[in-house]
């Protein structure tokens, strides 16, 4: 016998709450057959004018909706707090928490039976994905797709990846006001997320890889109709879905989270990946680690030649045959069996597709670099870990030793790094403090911060930098993130002073403040911890209950979930 809907407590009584909760959503217009044992759907939509990647996803939503309807739901499209990257302030990653509570909710409190994930810009896919895995309904995601590449000179130019090169370009190839303006009009010219493989591109790949999506979702652009077709195809099999009473928790095992890593690593993905995929795994319960990214990930070849890494972008990616094609190559490292959203297994639905262009995408056997996953970096500077993104970094920096040039606070970087007079050279490590979860708050993408005008000049392309921040998906460079404790709660990045010496030793997973204890202890005993950077509000509490990086920087309320189940009626 099929199992009752969640819906019927709401719409399928005849008593006066069953009168009062159908009665009122009628003014819309549904027929009575829609009240009667038809799955509801929430359309779960991350739209906002103020999130551009996502601003086509109020139509995204109508065509979702067709497909629901044509295989038996009744749709119900509600928005949520929507995440726009390069225009919020201080930074998103203060707000998915709470963009996370707000999905939640929304969905626990309504009538809905399954639910169909909307969602484009970098948090905007990790806050709905964990809201619903702490409801644990059937779930899908349509990830919104890619902006189509950016054209500028006559040249592919990656929205989110030239930005980080407007200082460089200006000073050293004497590129104009005119040039930069051009540049960025032709960076963004097209519905969609950044093209290149930065965090939004990375957490598209990601929930295709957990089995959340519909084969091949990831890579189809914004304004290719294929889009379209699969966000009515994910609306048809949502229904599906909750007939089958197919919950997100039976998708999201350990071995889809380990599936992840694995292809993540294979296109050369976002550091962001691991904080996201940390905190998802928190909700659904299970159990990941900061190690678990570099035992699974680190030895894994990268196939995928996009920007920051390579040279191609997303088109180029969905053209060569998208993510099929790197699952298929890495299916000696993937646990094929992993089901997934359609109820098959990743390896059933990633069997041979063909690729196209095996510049884009290499083959497992000639792959563009050998290991290609992230490292997680042990030593007195990061006891409970930091990361590198070792096919983003230069080579020759891997292992070095440098002196650090402090920066206490992002302020204090911009107001001296260009100080001709500052005392640093290409050997030199930049210390970026202040930037972690609690510090900045929120743990801001700053992590490759620009290097000195003056090392620009002199031709020099990278230096190491370390932080207790965050690194944009788009940018690259050898860059040291996510140090925790960060140092606003007194972690030893704290006491790290102009002069002291590091050392990195990627190959050996070392970070090392060559200081000694005797000197750290006193450094520490002197220690004042900066005042709190709000007293109320939302802010109050994301710093009162924020947890590290190498947790996943969730709040620690949210850990779990509380089900779908709703008791109380609200009369
Ligand atoms: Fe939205 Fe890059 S700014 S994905």
């Amino acid at each position: 016998m099929r199992k009752k809907l969640r819906s019927y407590d709401w719409f399928g009584k005849d008593d006066k709450m069953g009168f009062v909760h159908r009665s009122w959503l009628r003014n819309q217009g549904y027929p009575d057959d829609y009240f009667k044992g038809r799955p509801v759907i929430g359309i779960c939509n991350t739209w906002s004018e103020l999130t551009p990647c996502n601003g086509h996803l109020r139509d995204f939503a109508e065509i979702v909706k067709r497909g629901v309807a044509e295989a038996g739901g009744f749709p119900l499209e509600f928005p949520v707090t929507s995440l726009g990257e390069t225009i919020m302030r201080p930074t998103t990653m203060l707000f998915r928490n709470l963009a996370s509570m707000d999905v939640e909710e929304s969905i626990r409190a309504n009538p809905i039976d399954g639910v169909v994930l909307l969602t484009g810009c970098d948090k905007t896919t990790p806050s709905t994905v964990m809201g619903a895995c702490s409801v644990d309904l059937p779930t899908i995601v349509v990830p919104g797709g890619p902006m189509l590449n950016g054209r500028f000179k006559g040249e592919c130019l990656g929205s989110g990846s030239f930005n980080w090169m407007v200082k460089e370009k200006t000073l050293v190839e004497n590129y104009t006001a005119e040039d930069i303006h051009e540049a960025e009009i032709g960076s963004a010219r097209s519905q969609g997320h950044c093209m290149s493989m930065g965090t939004a591109s990375t957490m598209a790949c990601m929930v295709e890889a957990l089995g959340l999506t519909l084969p091949g979702a990831a890579a189809i652009p914004a304004v290719d109709s294929r889009k379209k077709v699969l966000a009515q195809l994910s609306g048809r099999r949502i229904v599906e879905m909750v007939k089958e009473d197919l919950k997100i928790s039976t998708i999201l095992t350990r071995k889809a989270f380990e599936n992840s890593i694995i292809v993540n690593a294979g296109v050369g993905g976002s550091t962001n990946l691991i904080i996201h995929l940390l905190a998802i795994a928190g909700r659904i319960g299970i159990d990941l680690s900061l190690e678990d990214f570099d035992t699974i990930g680190s030895k894994i070849p990268l196939l995928v030649n996009l920007k920051p890494s390579g040279k191609y972008l997303m088109e180029d990616f969905y053209y060569a045959g998208g993510l099929p094609v790197v699952i298929h190559e890495l299916k000696k490292y993937l646990h094929n069996d992993a089901v997934t959203v359609n109820g098959k297994s990743i390896g059933e639905n990633n069997n041979q597709p063909p690729c196209y262009n095996r510049e884009v995408i290499a083959s497992v056997d000639a792959p563009l670099q050998p290991a290609a996953g992230i490292a997680v970096l042990k030593g007195n500077l990061c006891e409970d870990g930091a990361i590198i993104k070792p096919s983003a970094a230069t080579k020759s920096l891997m292992k070095h030793r440098g002196r650090a040039v402090v920066f206490e606070t992002m302020e204090d970087y911009h107001a001296r790094i260009d100080d001709p007079g500052l005392d640093i050279d290409e050997n030199c490590i930049i210390v970026l403090k202040g930037v972690g979860p609690v510090g900045y708050p929120g743990m801001p993408e700053v992590g490759n911060v620009d290097l000195p005008e003056k090392l620009i000049r002199k031709g020099v392309k990278d230096i190491v930098r370390i932080s207790d921040g965050r690194m944009s998906g788009t940018a690259a460079g050898t860059v040291v993130l996510h140090i925790s404790p960060e140092s606003s709660v007194g972690g030893v990045l704290a006491l790290v002073k102009d002069g002291d010496m590091i050392e990195l030793d990627v190959e050996k997973r070392k970070l090392h403040l060559d200081v000694s204890e005797k000197e750290l202890k006193k450094r520490r005993d002197a220690w004042i911890a900066p005042a709190p950077m709000a007293t109320r509000g939302y802010v109050k509490f994301y710093i009162d209950h924020v947890q590290q990086a190498h947790l996943g920087a969730d709040l620690d309320i949210l850990q779990g979930g509380s089900g779908a189940e709703v008791t109380r009626d609200l009369h």
